[in-house]
């Protein structure tokens, strides 16, 4: 585990300003899914979650598990799309393929694919930090999330919903001081 900051541009009236970010960052040394976290400065869920997923272009898929395991929490799972990225969620009752998790607002702020990797950064506004039995706690000093990643592109990857196959790359978990994450009076939560 490490920390990073990480760059976002925001374009405030004309002014470009680059806005530095307090985030915590996990990268898998067996897949190199990379995965980036901000939070505002709040002290209970729910809040918004500003993210980045990199990863090299044999990952199919990447996923990241809001509430520690597969089960029952938010799953982020993202893949390239042409020279875009799928961002979307899912949620998984048993260990088999999550359906689409409709309780959250994402919307991808930047994203791209080249010839070795892709990434995207989103922000996931409502429904990642708190779902039915059970939130983060943003003032925690270790956090337990759950990360996973699939040699296989979905088969429809324009497709929101499309069936994901199984995550033979990677899957595991870590751990996260989200006071690291925590932004105070960042713009990019809005
Ligand atoms: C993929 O992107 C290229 C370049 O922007 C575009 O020409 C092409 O139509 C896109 N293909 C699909 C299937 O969207
Ligand atoms: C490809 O994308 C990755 C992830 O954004 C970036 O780090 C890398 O520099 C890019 N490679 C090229 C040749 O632009
Ligand atoms: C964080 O929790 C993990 C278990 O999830 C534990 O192994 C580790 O020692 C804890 N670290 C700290 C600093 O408390
Ligand atoms: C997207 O995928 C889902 C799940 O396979 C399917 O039910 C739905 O019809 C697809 N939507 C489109 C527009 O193809």
């Amino acid at each position: 585990m490490h920390f990073s900051k990480l760059t976002a541009a925001v374009v405030i009236s004309a002014a470009i300003l680059i806005q530095a970010l307090n985030t915590v960052s996990y990268s898998d040394p067996g897949s190199g899914l990379e995965i980036s976290l901000a939070i505002p400065d709040v002290q209970s869920a729910p809040f918004p979650l500003y993210m980045t997923f990199t990863a090299p272009i044999e990952v199919g898929w990447g996923g990241f598990a809001t509430g520690g395991c597969m089960l029952r929490s938010p799953l982020i799972v993202a893949w390239p799309n042409n020279n875009s990225v799928t961002v979307t969620t899912r949620w998984a009752k048993y260990y088999h393929a999550p359906t689409p998790y409709l309780n959250t607002a994402i919307a991808v702020k930047s994203s791209s694919v080249n010839a070795t990797h892709w990434t995207a950064t989103f922000l996931c506004s409502k429904g990642c930090s708190d779902w039915y039995g059970g939130s983060i706690d943003p003032s925690y000093n270790n956090g337990t999330f759950g990360y996973a990643a699939s040699s296989e592109v979905p088969a429809a990857p324009g497709n929101a919903s499309t069936a994901i196959r199984f995550h033979d790359l990677a899957y595991g978990h870590f751990d996260w001081d989200l006071t690291k994450a925590k932004n105070p009076g960042s713009t990019v939560f809005g």
